[in-house]
């Protein structure tokens, strides 16, 4: 117990005086309740003022009574008053931090969007289910042989040379990333009954340098169709069908006559480009030709029965024509901001 002290006007003021700055300076709830424990608690000046009323002389019991109870009164007092403002004080700053701004800009999130090359493979698939054809894949690492040997390319012949190959490791594994989406044709037509009409949308690899019209992986439509009576004027049909489909009822497409090992005759095509850079001219869109009977014997077709033709399209090309794209550089830098000016549609 703490030594009662002598009830003074002067101790009682003072007591009085302490408590009342601290209750004065208490900030929050926190600082109250020390305030309270240190000025009315058991060991306060105040509480030792109040234990010494037992032991003061009789006749002076009810005037230090009195002077000792009043102080302690304005205590309590001062306590109750400051605890009211501490509390609202308390509660409008946590109102303050939790309410909303319904004016504020919202953080939105922001929405991926598929790449308009995959959304182009869809399409050009889709106009190709739209006749009843088939949509097959292929892998991109390839065997040679379904790259080259099927589709007549000699061991030696210098057409192996004419799309620059990236050729796996260890070379006796005969892998290749395949260099165009072809070798879809022999599969397609090994794993099927007669007729077929197949399209392979897939990725392809050459050791082509990225520049405005070419990039080292892009992407191929490939289509074959074999069946009974099948010729050049099916497949022109065909390609006139995609471009108008693509590029509106105005399209132009161009054959140029070219060579390919797998397909006898073949042609280089072309598509009229009004918005090109430099000025309205053809632009190289694609291969195709009618299937070399080679492949279809690779096959264990008798091109005597079956004939067909494909075609290969590049579609970095296609979005290019299609949405007036010089440089195809943007298709492949990944920046998220090309692909959400698409959407959702191309
Ligand atoms: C071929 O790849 C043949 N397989 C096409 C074919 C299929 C012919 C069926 C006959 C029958 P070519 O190498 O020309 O052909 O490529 C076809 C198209 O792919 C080109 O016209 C072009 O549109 C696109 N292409 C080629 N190289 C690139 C490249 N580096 N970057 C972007 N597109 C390319
Ligand atoms: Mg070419």
């Amino acid at each position: 117990m703490s030594e009662p002290q002598v009830i003074t006007d002067e101790n009682v003021a003072q007591a009085v005086d302490a408590a009342l700055a601290a209750i004065g300076a208490a900030n929050d709830s926190a600082e109250l309740r020390a305030a309270r424990t240190a000025h009315t608690g058991e060991a306060s000046p105040l509480a030792r003022l109040n234990g010494a009323l037992r032991s003061v002389p009789n006749d002076q019991k009810a005037a230090l009574g009195k002077l000792v109870g009043q102080a302690r009164g304005r205590v309590t007092q001062a306590l109750a008053a400051r605890e009211g403002e501490v509390l609202i004080a308390e509660e409008t700053a946590r109102l303050a931090a939790e309410s909303i701004d319904v004016t504020a800009v919202p953080t939105r999130w922001r929405g991926g969007a598929r790449h308009p090359i995959s959304l182009l493979m869809d399409k050009m698939s889709d106009i190709f289910i739209g006749m009843g054809w088939e949509v097959a894949e292929g892998p991109e690492l390839e065997n040679e042989w379904f790259n080259f040997d099927a589709m007549n390319f000699d061991e030696d012949h210098p057409a192996r040379a004419m799309q620059d190959t990236f050729f796996v490791e260890p070379v006796d594994s005969h892998l290749v990333l395949r260099t165009h989406t072809s070798p879809v044709q022999i599969r397609s037509l090994l794993g099927r009954e007669l007729p077929v009409y197949v399209v392979a949308p897939g990725r392809v690899f050459r050791t082509d340098e990225l520049d405005a019209t070419h990039t080292p992986v892009f992407s191929q439509l490939e289509a074959i169709a074999i069946d009974k009576g099948l010729t050049m004027a099916h497949l022109r049909g065909t390609l006139e069908h995609l471009a108008r489909s693509l590029f509106g009822e105005g399209a132009q497409i161009r054959l140029r006559p070219n060579f390919f090992p797998f397909t006898e005759p073949s042609a280089e095509m072309d598509v009229w480009q009004p918005n090109a850079k430099g000025g309205a001219r053809w632009v190289e869109w694609g291969g195709c030709g009618m299937v070399n009977a080679n492949v279809l014997r690779a096959a264990g077709i008798d091109p005597d029965v079956y004939q067909g033709f494909a075609f290969g399209v590049g579609i970095e090309r296609t979005l290019q024509f299609r949405n007036d794209m010089n440089d195809m550089r943007d298709m492949v830098e990944g920046d998220i901001r090309f692909s959400q000016q698409f959407g959702m549609v191309v």
